[in-house]
């Protein structure tokens, strides 16, 4: 029978077998399968592990403070911050073409990694590289299923070939349920084993139109109201994901306060899903939609009207670009 303490013990002795005293490092997006790569790594070769985690500035509120803070508190876990927002949103700068900005975020994103696993490679020598990489992963990038080159996702596959390392990846045969009663048992924090999933590429393919550092304000402020609000619902763990889409190029009229208003839309997007390669959209209680877009077009003065997304993937994707 498949029990998460049971996983652990066979790839934390596999993890050793591979691995035997050599260093490794270990990129953290923030996400619960990256995080739970490596607390298992962590787990079975200890000191041998350094993480990497490249602040790329496309996060929502608070996720890279939990990263570096709650995370290494509740780990012990040394960890290498690369402050990279400067050079992620010069790059984006003018572009508005989905598949434009995964590719640079993607670029980057090496960039940034290969140039942290450098300086620490001047400390160790580093032979061996983690991936939270999960079975849907797997078969998403190529393994044959039609959905393979929708869209170019950037943790898979997608690291250069003369990239000078083995490739560590604990949680090839794992689903997503699996992998969070795994992060459990190694003691993660609720919160970081409970989040829902996020795209490499964060804000930038939620901001519909050009990424600029004032459009991620106001979508990280509307994000984090919807957020809130499903967690006063108590329905966190029954929603898939809840992405919130700023539809940045798109204008329209509406009265807000004493007057005439000129804003933008933002497009909930909540989703029931098992894997995401389908889904549909979560019949969430009126209730809580009504809150959230009451308190979105309050709090958030350049958002003035609030969207549902009521599409099913397919014909949709989860995410908007
Ligand atoms: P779509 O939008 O294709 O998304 O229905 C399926 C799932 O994948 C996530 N997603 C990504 N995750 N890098 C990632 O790590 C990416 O580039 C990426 N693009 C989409 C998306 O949030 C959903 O969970």
């Amino acid at each position: 029978t498949w029990t998460a303490a049971g996983i652990i013990d066979e790839q934390v002795a596999a993890i050793r077998q591979q691995v035997g005293d050599g260093q490794v490092i270990c990129g953290l997006s923030g996400g619960v399968d990256s995080a739970v790569a490596a607390a298992l790594v962590h787990r079975a070769i200890g000191d041998q592990l350094t993480c990497v985690f490249v602040d790329h500035g496309l996060l929502r509120a608070g996720e890279a403070e939990q990263v570096e803070k709650d995370y290494v508190a509740a780990t012990g876990i040394r960890l290498h911050v690369v402050e990279a927002a400067d050079t992620f949103l010069s790059a984006l700068a003018g572009v508005s073409d989905p598949e434009q900005k995964r590719k640079i975020i993607g670029r980057e994103f090496i960039r940034s990694f290969e140039g942290a696993a450098r300086e620490l490679a001047a400390e160790r020598h580093i032979e061996f590289l983690v991936q939270g990489t999960l079975y849907p992963d797997v078969v998403e990038s190529g393994g044959g299923s039609g959905t393979a080159n929708i869209k170019s996702h950037h943790n898979v596959g997608g690291l250069p070939d003369d990239l000078a390392f083995q490739l560590v990846e604990p949680l090839r045969t794992l689903f997503k349920d699996e992998v969070r009663r795994l992060g459990v048992e190694l003691g993660l924090p609720e919160p970081m084993v409970w989040r829902h999933p996020f795209p490499g590429p964060g804000l930038a393919i939620r901001i519909i139109g050009e990424v600029t550092p004032q459009r991620l304000e106001v979508l990280r402020a509307a994000d984090r109201i919807a957020r809130e609000e499903l967690t006063v619902s108590g329905l966190d763990r029954s929603v898939w994901q809840f992405p919130v889409v700023l539809l940045a190029d798109v204008r329209s009229v509406g009265v807000q306060g004493d007057g005439r208003s000129y804003g933008h839309p933002v497009v909930l997007r909540p989703v029931s899903s098992e894997d995401a390669m389908t889904a549909d959209w979560s019949r969430l209680p009126y209730e809580v939609i009504a809150k959230i877009s009451t308190r979105i077009t309050n709090e958030v003065p350049e958002v003035n009207r609030v969207a549902l997304d009521v599409t099913s993937k397919p014909p949709g994707t989860i995410e908007w670009e």
